[in-house]
């Protein structure tokens, strides 16, 4: 039986269904970490936000003997007292912390399976960022084999294969792909929190794709470590699945405030921009109050709302095919997420194999949105067009264009497309008055659509000057070019 479906598409971006032993968990999906020794949230309560899973540390109870021996006895969920699915860690990330751990890959995996986990992670080796190739290729390889190996030990417990390889795509890749071959149930992307907690989102981009191209499509992907809703967009319009929040309660301790558009510190707040039940029956000072009091619980409540309610957001964009729009607006709440987008979008050949064709309109915002994967997908449709006679392309409409064999309207930041197509996708698109890169790559469309049709003769009305109209005035089959004065 496969575990995972998906319902939605829009760009690389999916709503999907996953099957484990405590339900069917609808993704993108947040689980909040939770700490077996110490609860700010006691894990009944998470439902309530939205919580259909969530993560919790197995190497932490194995070494607690007390928490180890109810696990054992009773399991993972009646520990917890959580009646949904849980996903386990092995201890890898304390292994990246402390360099060593006091427990086998096989070990810690036969724990998870003996305790119940719904979802179970192998002891990978988290390469951080900057280590030679031949460390994470080295490391990498280890992780494959330890995977290959917990595969003969998980039984009914779902499996996550965690694909590392540092900052080397050519090792990420490889990585995915060889766990895809070996076959787990979700494919954790690791190593990336050093990556978070810098600010380096680029980075972050292209370990998610070089993961991603390595991996089936259909595949369940989750970004280990990743928990502020700010970037949550941004990965789920790359195909991350799952994530998991402790930034929920790190924050909280840190008297810092979740939001989707970044965080506030809550001694700068004199409003709750928010109206969550937290910050509907506290005001800002008596949110302080209770900070300052040691009481970081309505704090973190009050993330876990702003988390949640980013998720159901990107969902509903991934129904409506707008969630590229919101990873647009959410990239420049920070300059760093903002070279984060522009990674994204020259990833934009690959996004362009994953996103649907159909959707509703097309919102320009911004330059990036020159290479989003519509807009590739237009230029290259555009170019297939045969013409021939006499072909008049124009930004509006002109006296006497009925004596053109053709016309064809010029929109930035597609290019020329026969006027039957201005009310279809993504022709229809809502475009302010278009930048410097919209109009260049619209230019550069028409003048590819004019070198492949020699025996069409082109008029040219653009209302705007660029360097690209004289490249466009030099073409021999071009007969008129005007721009303004
Ligand atoms: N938590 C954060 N990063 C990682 C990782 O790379 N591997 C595992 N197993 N857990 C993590
Ligand atoms: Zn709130």
């Amino acid at each position: 039986m496969t575990h995972f479906e998906i319902t939605h598409k829009d760009s690389a971006g999916r709503i999907g269904r996953l099957y484990t032993g405590h339900g069917r968990i609808e993704t993108p999906a947040v689980m909040p970490v939770i700490n077996p020794n110490i609860q700010m949230i006691p894990a009944s309560e998470l439902a309530t936000f939205g919580a259909e899973i969530i993560i919790t540390n197995a190497y932490i109870i194995y070494q607690n003997p007390e928490l180890k021996s109810h696990a054992v006895t009773k399991g993972v969920h009646s520990l917890l007292d959580f009646d949904g699915a849980i996903m386990t860690d092995s201890g890898s990330y304390q292994l990246s912390v402390y360099h060593d751990i006091d427990a086998t890959s096989d070990e810690i995996v036969r724990f998870q399976q003996t305790i119940g986990s719904d979802i179970g992670v192998p002891l990978d080796i988290p390469t951080p960022p900057d280590a030679s190739h031949e460390q994470a290729e080295s490391e990498m390889r280890r992780t494959v084999r330890r995977c290959n190996e917990a595969h003969e030990l998980a039984g009914q417990m779902l499996l996550a294969g965690t694909v590392q390889g540092s900052n080397y795509p050519d090792l990420r890749y490889e990585c995915a792909h060889n766990l895809s071959m070996i076959g787990f149930d979700v494919y954790p992307i690791g190593a990336v929190v050093p990556l978070l907690v810098n600010y380096r989102f680029a980075e972050v981009v292209d370990a998610i794709v070089a993961s991603k191209k390595g991996l089936p499509p259909s595949a369940p992907v989750h970004l280990f470590g990743a928990g502020h809703p700010v970037m949550f967009a941004l990965a789920v319009a790359l195909g991350c699945d799952l994530f998991d929040s402790a930034a929920y309660a790190l924050y909280a301790r840190d008297g810092r405030y979740l939001t989707s558009e970044g965080t506030y510190h809550l001694a700068d707040l004199q409003y709750l921009p928010c109206s969550c039940p937290v910050c509907t029956s506290y005001t800002a000072d008596e949110l302080k109050d209770e900070f300052a009091g040691g009481n970081y619980i309505p704090l973190a409540k009050h993330n876990l709302y702003a988390t949640f309610t980013e998720i159901r957001l990107i969902k509903q964009c991934i129904v409506e095919g707008n969630l590229w729009e919101l990873v647009e607006r959410r990239c420049r709440a920070h300059p760093r997420l903002l070279d984060g987008l522009k990674r994204a979008v020259s990833h934009a050949d690959w996004i362009e194999t994953l996103d649907p064709v159909q959707k509703s309109t097309f919102f320009y915002c911004g330059s990036e949105s020159s290479y989003r994967a519509e807009v590739l997908r237009a230029r290259e449709r555009l170019c297939r067009f045969d013409l021939y006679g006499t072909v008049l392309v124009r930004t509006r409409t002109i006296p006497g264009e009925d004596r053109f064999d053709h016309v064809l309207n010029l929109k930035p930041p597609f290019g020329a497309y026969p006027v039957e197509l201005s009310e279809t996708y993504p022709f229809n698109a809502e475009v302010s008055e278009p930048d410097y890169d919209a109009i260049g790559e619209a230019l550069r469309n028409t003048l590819r659509l004019i070198e492949l049709n020699l025996d069409a003769s082109f008029t040219v009305v653009c209302e705007w000057d660029h360097p690209l109209i004289a490249g466009i005035r030099d073409c021999p089959n071009v007969e008129e070019v005007s721009v303004p004065a």
